[in-house]
């Protein structure tokens, strides 16, 4: 039996700036944490990064008619590519004075660029990089995807941060990225300007992709993450945690005032669960849940902060905007089972069915998570992330129809509204801490040729745009 998805679904792929953009003759890669830190020979004499470099990546930025076309031929009708903020502003706009508002409790709630401080922030722009991916959207539009776009990936621009005067002294250096406030005001100038710009062409915006990773990975998992800045202190991570609720608050204000269409909000939840029937692993299970994402989406959705980490509410901050939509990055499912050794006493357990990241494949957990998380926040879904490391692509034929076959469950038997599928990724590319080991992409890169070629994969993904249908088998 065949069933079908709404007609109106987005049938997408996704990548990001950082991890495709790089590699062709371009001369000079923007100047970002992220590239430095990957590039640095302390950073990987530590065996923190894979010493793979993205400058000799997959070219996207010259090679991008070739890509959108390769989408096309997917029957997709949307893609999700994001912006290297370091591109547009490469030099730091901190000097252009903008209105800083607060709440009561001085967290900053918006900023007001009035008309001379938009002007400054226009005279600063690259020009030569917004028209550049003004091609490229054009170009995307003409093939018939709409544009979804993330405005902020990950790489922030050395301007604002110094990943290794963080790892040092993270509070003694003025570049803190963060961990400071004043990197939510120059996201906020960003943001206005990139709405303002790019209003025509972009159909949904995400502020902020996975900003639970950022903090984690960079600030919580850091010693051995391999993200930048490497810091591993639980208190830092959630202070990151916050600025990012009001970094994404300020930015969603800012481009809803130059756009009409949706804006959200992107996070990554793998679908947790007990490893064993102890009440104790179901209690770090829950915990982990919570700190994992909950602790952010009450923050950004209903204001509801809890400070000290013990599940209920010490403080509320009035005014925050929230999201139109939660796109949710899904990709495994973690078994945790208690363990008084381990920090907050959560083990980890291996993968059972496993991909080249030994990340757990786990299909019903995409129709779990989107449950829960229509269940708790009443929101509009997207699936803005969905895929496998699988150099082999051996798994991700079935990996593609297991999860979209749960994704429709989810859809028409729960009835959660998931409004969009993106596949990470289109193309292989730069998987930040390994470099080019992790393969992603529904077509494969020859770095040293820049060649795509198609998977067979990519075929399975093709027929179901296609025909936004699946086949149901009843297992
Ligand atoms: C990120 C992508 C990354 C993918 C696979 C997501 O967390 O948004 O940038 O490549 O996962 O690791």
């Amino acid at each position: 039996m065949r069933v079908k998805f709404p007609a109106d679904f987005k049938w997408g792929t996704a990548v990001s700036a950082f991890q495709v953009e790089y590699g062709s003759s371009e001369e000079k890669i923007p100047d970002t944490d992220w590239y430095r830190w990957a590039t640095s020979d302390q950073i990987k004499g530590e065996k923190l990064v894979s010493g793979d470099s993205p400058a000799n990546g997959d070219g996207f930025w010259e090679l991008y008619e070739g890509d959108l076309k390769r989408a096309s031929e997917l029957h997709n009708n949307s893609i999700r590519l994001s912006i290297e903020w370091a591109r547009i502003f490469p030099e730091s706009t901190e000097d252009i004075e903008v209105g800083v508002v607060r709440s009561k409790d001085g967290y900053i709630l918006d900023i007001d660029v009035e008309k001379e401080a938009a002007g400054k922030l226009s005279e600063r722009a690259d020009h030569d990089a917004v028209e550049h991916y003004r091609k490229i959207f054009d170009c995307a539009k003409g093939m018939g995807l709409d544009i979804f776009l993330t405005v902020y990936h990950w790489p922030l621009p050395s301007w604002l941060h110094d990943p290794f005067q963080s790892r040092k002294d993270p509070e003694g250096n003025g570049r803190k990225g963060w961990l400071d406030e004043k990197t939510i005001i120059e996201f906020g100038k960003y943001a206005h300007f990139i709405s303002s710009v790019f209003t025509g062409q972009v159909e949904m915006w995400e502020t902020i992709n996975e900003p639970d990773a950022i903090a984690s990975q960079g600030y919580f998992f850091g010693d051995t993450s391999g993200y930048p800045p490497g810091i591993s202190d639980i208190p830092m991570a959630f202070r990151v945690q916050k600025n990012l609720i009001f970094a994404h608050n300020v930015a969603y204000l800012q481009i809803k005032r130059n756009s009409s269409k949706p804006v959200g909000i992107g996070i990554s939840p793998p679908y947790l669960e007990a490893a064993d029937e102890r009440p104790e692993s179901a209690r770090v299970t829950d915990f982990a849940r919570y700190m994992n994402n909950e602790w952010f989406l009450n923050g950004l959705i209903y204001g509801v902060f809890d400070d000290n980490f013990d599940m209920l509410e010490d403080s509320r901050v009035e005014g925050l905007a929230g999201t139109d939509f939660i796109g949710i990055d899904y990709y495994t499912r973690m078994r945790i089972s208690y363990n008084e050794n381990e920090v907050l006493g959560m083990e980890f357990k291996p993968c059972q069915n496993c991909t080249d990241f030994d990340w757990d494949i786990y299909p019903s957990g995409i129709r779990k998570v989107s449950k829960w998380m229509f269940e708790k926040y009443r929101l509009p879904l997207y699936i803005l992330e969905n895929g496998i490391a699988d150099s082999s692509d051996s798994k991700r034929p079935s990996f593609i129809h297991d999860h979209l076959l749960e994704l429709w469950k989810s859809i028409e038997l729960d009835g959660v509204p998931v409004r969009g599928y993106y596949h990470w990724s289109l193309i292989d590319n730069f998987e930040w801490a390994r470099g080019y080991s992790m393969r992603f992409g529904l077509y494969e890169v020859d770095y040293s040729t820049k060649e795509r070629r198609k998977r067979k994969s990519a075929d399975v993904y093709s027929e179901i745009c296609r025909t936004g249908e699946i086949e149901y088998e009843q297992r």
